[in-house]
């Protein structure tokens, strides 16, 4: 229940504003986003890099229903890989793009609008020599986010994709995408779900997450694994061994903040770990889905709130 009041909070515009204007202590914040410019995003990753750590950077923002955000998003991205670029780190860090900072949402040609925005990120990826994966919002998106990925790919084939195993369809979306050179991201899933299009039970969205990893990682794509579950992540690394893959055909991810000692763990074990780094100052909705994750951290955010 608590966490349904929480997705639902994180699309609420009036409670953004009190809450973005109220006093949060910005250890609440920084904990899972990494500052509010291109700088600070270069400097996590050269932190994180430091470690071994692969970095895949998120400008914060989405639900954009203005086209001029939508292009201030994409020239943000595109400064962002230029800045990487000129640090020597786009062999360490990738982007990861939401469609609907893009202007996917826009009832008139927000598809178009959104894809020709994407299709500028991925341009200025592949000047710096790196690549972007598309996020997964809610289920209402996620036929137009496949169609634009399918576009994308004509011209940006390593452009990669998120499925979120609470899906229903998820399962066939993996069977689809499992082809050679698709990369694709698999987490639970964070939005607030119809039980008719998605599992609730926690129990069945982590079976569903092992029946799309096996399709993922039988198959000759290049599997991402977005999870800080501990029993996933063994399951994970039992199939890919099983399965003969070498250590540079799959990767682990998990969001910045989240697990750290895990993070660092998985690396030293000679796995590919990427973490996802958000910055920017749209990170409402961002942080109201880390806290529903886990009700601990919203009793930190209740205490900072008070400034205790
Ligand atoms: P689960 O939530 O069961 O957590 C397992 C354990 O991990 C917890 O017991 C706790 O120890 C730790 N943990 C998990 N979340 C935590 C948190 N917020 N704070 C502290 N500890 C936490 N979703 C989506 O819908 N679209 C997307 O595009 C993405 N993209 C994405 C990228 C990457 C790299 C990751 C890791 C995740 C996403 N997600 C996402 C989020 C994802 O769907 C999911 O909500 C979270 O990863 C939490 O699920 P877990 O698999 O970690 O399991």
């Amino acid at each position: 229940m608590m966490r349904g009041a929480l997705l639902g909070m994180s699309r609420s515009s009036t409670i953004k504003n009190v809450v973005t204007r109220a006093p949060v202590t910005r250890g609440v914040v920084t904990r899972f986003v990494a500052g509010d410019s291109t700088a600070d995003a270069v400097e996590a990753t050269r932190a994180l890099a430091a470690d071994d750590l692969r970095v895949t950077i998120d400008h914060l923002g989405e639900d954009t229903t203005d086209r001029g955000q939508a292009a201030r998003v994409a020239v943000a991205y595109v400064e962002l890989l230029g800045a990487l670029h000129t640090a020597g780190l786009s062999d360490r860090a990738e982007v990861s793009v939401k469609l609907s900072a893009l202007g996917q949402y826009l009832p008139q040609g927000g598809e178009d609008l959104a894809l020709e925005n994407a299709r500028t990120i991925c341009q200025a990826a592949a000047n710096a020599g790196t690549t972007v994966t598309l996020d997964a919002e809610d289920h209402t998106t996620t036929d137009s986010t496949l169609g634009v990925l399918a576009e994308l790919r004509r011209d940006f084939p390593d452009t990669g994709a998120v499925l979120q195993a609470y899906l229903r369809r998820t399962e066939e979306d993996c069977a689809a995408l499992a082809v050679a050179g698709s990369r694709v991201r698999l987490c639970k899933g964070a939005y607030q779900e119809h039980e008719s299009v998605a599992f609730s039970d926690p129990h069945a969205v982590d079976l569903s997450y092992v029946r799309c990893l096996r399709v993922l990682i039988d198959g000759p794509g290049y599997p991402m694994v977005a999870s800080h579950d501990p029993r996933l992540i063994a399951i994970a690394a039992d199939l890919v061994t099983r399965a003969g893959r070498s250590r540079d055909s799959y990767e682990f991810q998990m969001l910045y903040g989240v697990r750290p000692a895990e993070q660092v763990r998985l690396a030293r074990l000679g796995h590919t770990v990427r973490i996802y780094l958000p910055y920017g100052d749209d990170w409402y909705g961002y942080l109201v889905r880390r806290l529903a994750e886990r009700p601990a951290n919203l009793a930190f955010f209740a205490r900072s709130l008070v400034g205790r």
